[in-house]
């Protein structure tokens, strides 16, 4: 038996150092502390990044969406093709903007998109495909937006997990029109909360800077700026969803910091492959048979042993913290009595098995053995003799 660490271990911990205070403690001095310059050099980061001609930062990923969605003019009568091991964000937006979420199965290992499924989800009214770097791992991108442009469809990559991802020197939102990445606390960079959409198109950035901020066409910056035009009109309502410069300062200190952060985590998941390599009755997380940067966001195991409630509780009570990504979408209440039931077989099978391991930049490598080691225990009890 290993000692139990007296320590809780959590599933994330952000990663914040003197160079994040220092940015954030500038910012707040300067005299402007919501959207503004600040906002406008992340989204320039942004650009760099992926390559993308326009970026908009905003207040959540969900946010994002919601826009992209209304800026696409997405409403009743479409179809927006999804896959349902994603998170509820998503087809939230689609729902409420009553729209009707279609779901395709993933590969169980990767998690991903199975691209050979999408074909037959099609219809008169689908409009969208929305693909998610499950993980950190990319989407097979070639195949999805060949299929997108057979049928004339616009494809928005869902890359909240995939800040660092890339396949073929081409970053995550470099394939499909448009991409939408998040900042959530536990995501590769953070702004505490926020979100940023990239894409190539002048007009749909227009749109989609007045739904931000209530409808108005000038930032606020703008118009309280010296010489600024105060007064407004507004032709259609808005949102605001707008990021703030506090945030923004963060998030460029953060960009700074990407490559080491996810180096770490590379290396942390490559420990976790090594630590956990020939236990039986788990699965290890796929990764894409096409060559790729992978951002390893999530390190998503899937528990075969045992069920996957006893599994959660038996690392407690090692003071392990863990994560579920995600419960399959299609499953969730009103979802199913909405839409109905689909067949997802390799969706719903991950579903009821997977569980994310503690994993953030942070972490020792002696973290990431005892997590090993406990699994090892936790599974001997149970009776799995290995591989
Ligand atoms: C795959 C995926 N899409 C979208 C979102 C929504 O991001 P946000 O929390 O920034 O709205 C998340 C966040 O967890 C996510 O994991």
């Amino acid at each position: 038996m290993i000692k139990i660490r007296p320590d809780f271990l959590p599933l994330n911990r952000p990663s914040i150092g003197e160079s994040d205070i220092r940015a954030v403690t500038e910012c707040m001095k300067s005299g402007w502390i919501t959207t503004g310059p600040r906002c406008l050099e992340f989204e320039e980061r942004f650009k760099a990044l992926t390559g993308a001609t326009q970026a908009m930062s905003v207040s959540s990923a969900t946010a994002g969406m919601h826009l992209a969605l209304l800026a696409l003019g997405i409403g009743p009568g479409d179809e927006v093709i999804t896959p349902s091991m994603t998170f509820a964000s998503t087809v939230n937006m689609i729902a409420l903007l009553g729209a009707r979420p279609v779901f395709v199965d993933v590969d169980y290992d990767t998690l991903n998109i199975k691209a050979e499924d999408i074909e037959a989800k099609i219809t008169p009214k689908t409009k969208l495909i929305i693909p998610v770097h499950f993980g950190g791992a990319p989407a097979d991108m070639d195949r999805i937006m060949k299929i997108a442009s057979d049928h004339r469809l616009t494809v928005i990559e869902d890359a909240a997990h995939a800040i660092g991802t890339s396949k073929q020197g081409v970053h995550a939102g470099g394939f499909g029109n448009m991409a939408i990445f998040s900042f959530h606390p536990i995501k590769n960079i953070t702004t505490g909360e926020g979100g940023m959409i990239t894409h190539n198109d002048p007009l749909l950035e227009k749109k989609m800077r007045v739904l931000r901020f209530h409808g108005i066409e000038r930032d606020a910056w703008k118009r309280y700026g010296k010489g600024g035009v105060p007064e407004y009109d507004i032709d259609e309502p808005g949102y605001k969803y707008n990021l703030t410069d506090m945030q923004a300062a963060l998030g460029i200190a953060q960009l700074d910091r990407l490559a080491a952060f996810n180096e770490r985590r590379a290396s942390l998941a490559s420990r976790y492959r090594q630590g956990l390599a020939g236990v039986g009755g788990i699965d290890l997380p796929g990764v894409p048979a096409y060559p790729h940067e992978h951002a390893n966001h999530l390190f998503a195991v899937k528990v075969r042993a045992m069920d996957r409630g006893r599994f959660m509780e038996k690392l407690a009570e090692y003071n392990i913290g863990y994560g579920y990504h995600y419960p399959a979408c299609h499953l969730l209440r009103y979802v199913k009595r909405r839409y109905g039931t689909a067949a997802l077989p390799e969706t719903e099978r991950a579903s009821e098995r997977i569980l994310s391991l503690p994993l953030y930049p942070d972490m020792q490598d002696g973290d990431v053995d005892y997590v090993c080691r406990a699994i090892r225990e936790i599974l001997a009890a149970a009776g799995e003799k290995g591989q």
